[in-house]
């Protein structure tokens, strides 16, 4: 009889955001203990609520990740690995206040790689972004694809976080490995309408935007130009549901587990672009609701196409996406439905 392992500690910094809380869960039904570090800054208690209907009881830490006193609770315990999703992301914001950007994004993921290297935790799973490749000279694209100069200073933070823990994982002599993980573009919500996205203000995605429209918090969808050199004239991205993309953290941590000390990069997406115009169709396919839209003027900074390669992710991860475009955009609205009863 083999001897179950004891549970181990994942440290998540940004638990209590989109992407963190779905991986929360993914991690408890794996097995891993997850600890969440989240000071709230993008992020709503509701969150945690929606988090322990899930998965029961779970550690939470509200501090500031960077902040080495307040973090010191975290670590009296051993810690097997973390994921850092913590970071500011609006891209709008970022051209504002790029201060802010580069303090959070790339100077709060070195304190906190400085924290981890004390503590001899050996793996980290870090939150890229498909936006390190800008305009991709081919499609799909893949790993191996030019960096090209970023768009905003959020892509540029996120360039810069993947510089650094390439020469931090260096500096570590094989103690520290890591997975970076470029994810294109998440969507959707947990079936259960425990846990989904909050966007606070007027969202600036498509899909928070459209289901917005759609319950009728916000005007008619603007689709951001249809005079694209695509099929039907609007941007063409791949949009992978929340919930996948939670599993690929697990898988990455697996191989982590079963790579110390290497460091990889890896596309998390579906393989397959969608248009704007094949969204607000979908979601009128998932859920027999129309999008109220109008054709608007292109967006500055957006990027005409492009989808994932996800093949590495497949080969060495073992994890692909598994939810369709019309499952993600029903989980999405079954979401948006329960913040409004919520709300009554
Ligand atoms: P989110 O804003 O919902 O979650 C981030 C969480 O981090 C929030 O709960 C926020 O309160 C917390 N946080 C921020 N700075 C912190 C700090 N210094 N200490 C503690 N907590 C802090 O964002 P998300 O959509 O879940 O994105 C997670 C990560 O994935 C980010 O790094 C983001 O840049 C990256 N990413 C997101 C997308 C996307 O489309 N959502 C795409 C590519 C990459
Ligand atoms: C998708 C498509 C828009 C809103 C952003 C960040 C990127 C990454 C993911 C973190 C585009 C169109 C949108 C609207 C529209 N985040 N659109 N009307 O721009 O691909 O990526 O989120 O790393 O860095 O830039 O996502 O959801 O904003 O836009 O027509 O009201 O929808 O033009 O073609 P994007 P998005």
């Amino acid at each position: 009889m083999t001897e179950a392992r004891p549970a181990q500690r994942i440290v998540v910094t940004g638990g209590a955001g989109f992407i963190g809380s779905h991986t929360v869960v993914a991690l408890h039904e794996a097995g891993y203990v997850p600890v969440i570090v989240d000071d709230l800054r993008n992020s709503h208690e509701s969150a945690l609520d929606g988090i322990r209907a899930l998965v029961g009881e779970v550690e939470c830490h509200r501090v500031d990740c960077g902040d080495a006193d307040a973090m010191a609770p975290v670590f009296e315990r051993p810690v097997l690995g973390a994921i850092h999703f913590a970071a500011d992301k609006a891209v709008g914001e970022s051209v504002a206040h790029p201060e802010k950007y580069f303090d959070n994004n790339v100077g709060g993921t070195a304190r906190f790689t400085a924290l981890l290297r004390r503590h001899g935790v050996k793996h980290l799973v870090f939150s890229s972004s498909c936006t390190v490749y800008g305009e991709a000279e081919s499609l799909p694209v893949a790993e191996d694809a030019p960096i090209l100069p970023a768009a905003s200073p959020y892509g540029y933070t996120k360039q810069a976080c993947e510089d650094f823990l390439r020469m931090a994982h260096g500096a570590a002599e094989g103690d520290l490995g890591v997975a970076l993980l470029r994810y294109f573009n998440p969507i959707g919500a947990h079936p259960s309408a425990h846990i989904g996205e909050l966007p606070l203000g007027p969202p600036p995605n498509l899909v928070p935007y459209l289901i917005q429209a759609v319950a009728g918090i916000q005007g008619p969808l603007t689709v951001f130009g249809d005079d694209y050199p695509t099929e039907d004239g609007t941007c063409i991205r791949d949009y992978l549901h929340v919930c996948d993309l939670a599993e690929a953290h697990v898988a990455a941590l697996a191989w982590l587990e079963g790579n110390a000390g290497e460091l990889d990069t890896f596309n998390l997406g579906t393989g397959c672009g969608c248009s704007v115009k094949q969204v607000i169709a979908a979601f009128h396919a998932a859920t027999g609701l129309k999008v109220p839209h109008r054709v608007g003027d292109r967006r500055p900074g957006d990027v005409t196409a492009i989808y994932a390669d996800p093949g590495k992710a497949e080969r060495l991860l073992g994890w692909t996406t598994r939810r369709s475009l019309e499952e993600c955009l029903a989980d999405a609205w079954r979401w948006q439905q329960r913040l409004m009863n919520d709300a009554h």
